[in-house]
């Protein structure tokens, strides 16, 4: 059972399987989903948020367990990312394909969406992500990770990522946005943090489904992304057959949040090409 509320200064919840999912939802007319990545929430969007809502519905969710949004959950998911993305454009009674873009770990939930809900798929973008699952090693550095963050608190998941998030020479230039992530991510529940990581951790292949994916997608990556650096993410691209690949110049893993001068109008440019 489903129900919205608007709380908070007008942001709506949503009542989900025991949890309170928070989301913006602003704008009129196609929808178009973000997904933040990991351990972040929907306001590492804000410069996309401004720009997009002039034209489209954008709707961006803090994920279950991180943001606002609550969950009891030690592991959650891509799987269950993904089918509280479904229960939410549901609960707002969206029944046309949305876009939907995701960065990182938004990304992996994304192609987990694709799979689970091809129906609620019209198009699909996926910045600075990866279809493979973690190598045996990260898989067991990520649990060690989430164990440390239950102990000392979500300063260590700043101190582990915050220095490759970005392309070198992002904190001069844009500091208040290094900032900004920097803040998101202590301000984010330790419970929160390990369940996604543990949830990360179990990531199965998506490499073998990309074929499947028929609708138009945009993969897009950061020149300097040591994360999911761009000849990778040019893989990804080369595997599903309706997509193009944007490599961004001078930017890390956080491309559309580092120059989103240059990423608003390439998105732009795009959904406008395959309305
Ligand atoms: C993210 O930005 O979401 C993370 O880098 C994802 C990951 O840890 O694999």
């Amino acid at each position: 059972m489903v129900s919205t509320t608007r709380r908070n200064n007008f942001v709506p919840v949503l009542e989900l399987q025991g949890i309170r999912l928070h989301f913006i939802d602003e704008g009129a007319g196609t929808p178009l989903v973000f997904l933040h990545g990991f351990p972040l929430d929907h306001s590492m969007w804000d410069a996309q948020r401004r720009e997009f809502r002039q034209r489209y519905r954008v709707i961006i969710p803090d994920l279950r367990g991180l943001g606002r949004s609550t969950s009891n959950d030690e592991v959650v998911t891509m799987e269950q990312f993904a089918d509280d993305v479904a229960g939410l454009l549901d609960a707002l009674e969206i029944s046309d394909p949305v876009t939907l873009c995701g960065l990182s770990m938004g990304g992996y939930i994304a192609q987990v969406f694709a799979r689970r809900h091809p129906d609620k798929l019209g198009r699909l973008v996926l910045c600075d992500t990866r279809s493979q699952p973690d190598t045996p090693e990260a898989a067991e550095n990520r649990l060690k990770l989430a164990e440390k963050v239950l102990q000392d608190g979500p300063r260590v998941i700043v101190e582990a990522m915050l220095p490759r998030l970005f392309g070198a020479g992002t904190n001069e230039r844009r500091p208040a946005v290094v900032d900004a992530i920097r803040h998101v991510m202590l301000a984010n529940s330790s419970r929160g943090i390990a369940a996604a990581q543990r949830g990360m951790a179990q990531r199965v292949d998506a490499t073998p489904f990309l074929s499947q994916i028929t609708v138009p997608t945009l993969v897009l990556g950061g020149e300097l992304d040591s994360i999911a650096p761009p000849a990778e993410m040019r893989e990804l691209a080369a595997a599903i057959p309706n997509s193009e690949f944007v490599e961004m110049k001078g930017v890390g893993h956080m491309a559309p949040q580092e120059d989103p001068a240059a990423f608003n109008p390439i998105l732009q440019d795009w959904l406008s090409r395959t309305e």
